[in-house]
């Protein structure tokens, strides 16, 4: 084994070890749509989502079956049909969709069976049930449309799926349900994996799908300006939903935003869109800081917002112990007075515990976060992260391509969180001017993805 090997390994190995800690003993309801499996993903997605599972994480499968529904139907002479955005179900795509439901079954219990040595299978158990955990209903007739066998979720058995994951199991569901009659109604898999989340009130709900996630300005195409935007609070993602036109197809943004913000809604406090094309998207996304993919995200109770005039006061009262130890240079109160409108806040019952402030470079297109600031009493309990997650947002929506930060004493949370030290020359020509030489401040930057 070379040197190398042992310096990248270990420290590699470590920094996951946060994620896997916080990830055990938690829930996660996994969507796949039916076109990663179509694409050959199913082997390494398997393989992934066993990895997790056996890192303590309770894992639901719900698999979607849209392409292969429709190859039967194509095989069958027959068309599929569409209406506001949901599959129309007659008898002939019931018995397809049974079909392939079915095949889909055996394909994936076999994916989950594998074990070859020297393979990422080698040694794993992973136990999979399925079963009538979902009762539903039918879609009926919309505006003079009649969607057949069509079905909605009534309701999830909760505490048999609950009962399942404490005893080890994998839960995999397919996208039926059945009504207290007996007859089969043909689910969204959309739909199956929100309510499955929220009934059980999962910590996550991920889907895996063919788009990359939802962009910065979600109108516009995925590109290199409007990248992918990696954290979307619940508020701002209710705002696209209401610009957006409603979906009518899994590849408008709008698609999987809905369930997402639903399931947020609901409780799910962390629900993600991630790409099936990216090789161990699910891994990246659990498993790394800044992940891959959109995760919308209800921060608490909307306890982080920008600042207002009311917040001055406890702004004030929350720096003035940092600038006297030396911790932040000073400000005065006509200063932030002036800059309120910069400054993001914590606030937990109407007592401020946290903020930062962003300070615009736009001709160097990159910010200053400054005054980075959380309560000692509060500390160490994520508000600081998820200030700068607040931070890279705000970055981000006004199309900067990084954010920086002079300290003198927290480089290493920074770095930790993916800033690179630089030298100060580095920094825009109108900071370079402000800036202290005496105080000898670390200047760190970070690419904002
Ligand atoms: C830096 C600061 C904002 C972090 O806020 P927070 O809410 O405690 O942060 P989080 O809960 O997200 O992260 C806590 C982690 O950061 C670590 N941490 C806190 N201060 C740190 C520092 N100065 N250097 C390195 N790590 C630090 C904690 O040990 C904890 O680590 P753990 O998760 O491994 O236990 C907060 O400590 C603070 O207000 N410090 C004083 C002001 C300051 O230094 N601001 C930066 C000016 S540029």
């Amino acid at each position: 084994m070379s040197a190398v090997f042992n310096f990248t390994f270990v420290p590699w190995f470590r920094s996951v070890a946060p994620y896997i800690h916080t990830h055990r003993g938690k829930t996660f309801v996994v969507g796949i749509a039916g076109e990663a499996i179509a694409a050959g993903k199913l082997p390494s997605i398997a393989q992934d989502l066993a990895l997790i599972q056996s890192m303590g994480v309770k894992v639901v499968l719900v698999h979607g079956f849209r392409p292969q529904v429709n190859e039967q139907l194509r095989a069958k002479g027959h068309e599929a049909r569409y209406s506001h955005g949901m599959r129309i179900t007659d008898e002939v795509a019931l018995d397809c969709a049974q079909e392939a439901a079915g095949q889909l079954r055996y394909e994936i219990e076999a994916a989950f069976s594998q074990g070859l040595p020297n393979t990422p299978m080698a040694g794993s158990t992973v136990r999979i049930l399925s079963g009538n955990f979902i009762t539903a209903r039918p879609v009926g007739v919309v505006d003079g449309v009649d969607f057949q066998h069509s079905g909605l979720v009534r309701k999830v058995d909760a505490t048999g799926i609950r009962r399942a994951l404490d005893g080890g199991s994998m839960v995999l569901l397919s996208p039926f349900g059945f009504s207290p009659t007996g007859e089969a109604f043909n689910l969204a898999m959309e739909e199956v994996a929100t309510s499955v989340a929220v009934s059980i009130q999962a910590d996550k709900l991920i889907f895996l799908t063919e788009v990359p996630g939802v962009a910065m300005d979600p109108g516009q195409p995925v590109s290199e300006d409007n990248p992918i935007d990696t954290e979307l609070p619940l508020d701002v993602a209710r705002k696209w939903l209401a610009q957006l036109s409603p979906p009518q197809q899994p590849t408008d943004t709008a698609f999987y935003l809905q369930h997402c913000v639903k399931a947020c809604e609901g409780g799910v406090e962390r629900n993600h869109i991630l790409p099936f094309s990216v090789d161990g998207a699910l891994l990246l996304e659990i498993y790394v800081h800044d992940g891959i993919g959109t995760m919308v995200i209800d921060e608490k109770l909307e306890s982080v917002r920008e600042a207002g005039v009311d917040d001055i006061g406890g702004i004030l009262q929350l720096i003035e112990p940092f600038e006297r130890d030396g911790t932040l240079v000073k400000r005065s109160r006509t200063e932030i007075e002036r800059d309120i409108h910069q400054y993001t806040v914590v606030e937990h019952d109407g007592v401020i515990f946290g903020c930062a402030a962003l300070y615009p470079y736009p001709e160097a297109r990159t910010a200053e976060m400054a005054a980075l600031t959380v309560s000692p009493q509060s500390q160490g309990q994520g508000d600081g992260e998820k200030l700068l997650k607040r931070i890279e947002h705000r970055a981000r929506a006004i199309g900067l391509d990084s954010i920086f930060v002079l300290t003198t004493r927290t480089m290493h949370w920074f770095i930790k969180r993916g800033f690179q030290p630089v030298s100060p020359d580095w920094l825009p020509e109108a900071r370079k001017k402000k800036y202290n030489w005496d105080r000898k401040s670390q200047v760190l930057v970070k690419k904002l993805g």
